[in-house]
């Protein structure tokens, strides 16, 4: 049942250019306009919306943190991504006007479904983001946008995530499209290479031996760090994520930005950094910034391991390991920049011996608050 592969956890990495597709299957047409129709909340509803809050855990959560950038920067509807543990009880404001999006792999997190619940106690509309078909969170929310991952094993969560974040962008989209967006050409070309972003996670996964080598080389450290901005920043957390599950080693995702205000003090010879930059086309300015949190840290001894855009040779002099991927509208990176992070921690996991698809003390899905 593993098809060939020692782990669900490689098979279901290997997995992902098909669930990426299948989740867009029958959702775009051939005009570039999107079909939702399963989302039953009538577009007047979502004309009106007035505020979208996202609640989620783990790697569900960081998918959230991505559809919050893409929610806010195509539909301008103010949007904000909150941990489903923490959401309810810090007594939200919340209306018939606002549109809650629940994600979850399992559809049976207890966290995520109490937020929900809490949700529609007060009157908004929620929206699930789901991978299992007739799950609590599937059926009691007001409408659902499957993600056709499949079944997923292992328990640390690779495929649901990447379509997570595909179901988020048609969402973002589909408002964008009901409601206008003030940047309808980049949209337009948005849903274009979104239809054809299966191939690029595709081309990722045939460039990963070189990225298996280098976890191996590693497998003796105590910790790794991972920096980031905008959407690479929900990225690093997800590297780190995947890297304490499986790897049990002391991992920590930053803001890239934030790493002058107390983090940059952990810098010592030789410790991994992996850098996920962002692209030099599009927000070229936040390419620059990263570019100098870079220097900082390897001014400071770091050993920098660096996720760039196939022609992005400005991070070249800067780069101890270089992982390239396909160039993609910035929004839409996470779907190749994640790929690599996956890889390098089971990678990481399998050469310090532990084992992958059942790290210890995690179940798959969380069924107590
Ligand atoms: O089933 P869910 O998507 O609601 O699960 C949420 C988290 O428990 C889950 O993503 C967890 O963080 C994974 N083990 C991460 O790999």
């Amino acid at each position: 049942e593993k098809g060939g592969y020692d782990y669900f956890m490689l098979k279901e990495i290997a997995e992902q250019p098909k669930a990426v597709a299948d989740t867009l299957l029958g959702r775009i047409d051939s005009g570039g306009s999107l079909t939702l129709d399963e989302v039953r909340i009538p577009d007047s509803v979502l004309r009106e919306v007035d505020k979208v809050v996202v609640v989620a855990c783990g790697t569900a959560f960081h998918a959230g943190m991505i559809a919050k950038l893409a929610i806010e920067h195509w539909t301008r509807i103010p949007c904000e991504t909150e941990l489903a543990s923490e959401f309810r009880y810090r007594d939200p404001i919340l209306d018939s006007r606002t549109l809650v999006i629940a994600i979850s792999q399992s559809g049976e997190t207890m966290d995520t479904l109490m937020a929900l619940r809490h949700a529609r106690e007060q009157g908004a509309k929620v929206l699930a983001i789901c991978n299992t078909n007739g799950s609590t969170i599937s059926r009691e929310s007001d409408a659902v946008l499957y993600t056709h991952a499949g079944p997923e094993v292992a328990v640390a969560s690779t495929k649901a995530f990447l379509t997570q974040l595909v179901a988020c962008y048609l969402v973002a989209l589909y408002l964008a499209q009901v409601r206008g967006s003030k940047w309808g050409d980049e949209v337009r070309g948005v849903v274009r290479e979104l239809s054809a972003i299966s191939g690029e996670v595709e081309r990722v996964l045939e460039t990963m031996e070189p990225v298996r080598e280098l976890a191996r080389s590693l497998a003796g450290k105590n910790t790794v760090l991972f920096l980031g901005r905008h959407v690479g920043y929900p990225v690093a957390l997800e590297g780190a994520l995947k890297l304490k599950e499986l790897a049990y080693m002391h991992a920590e995702g930053f803001a890239a930005g934030e790493l002058k205000h107390g983090p940059i003090a952990l810098i010592e010879d030789d410790l991994p950094v992996v850098v996920v930059v962002p692209s030099p086309r599009g927000r070229s300015v936040l390419h620059d910034k990263i570019m100098s949190n870079m220097q900082e840290i390897r001014a400071r001894g770091a050993r920098t391991i660096v996720i760039a855009e196939e022609g992005d040779e400005a991070v070249v002099p800067y780069a101890d390991h270089l992982i390239r991927i396909p160039a993609t509208p910035t929004l839409l990176q996470p779907l190749v920049s994640t790929v690599p992070l996956q890889v390098f921690a089971c990678e990481l996991a399998t050469a310090r011996g532990n084992e992958v698809d059942q790290p210890r003390n995690l179940a798959k899905s969380v069924t107590v608050e």
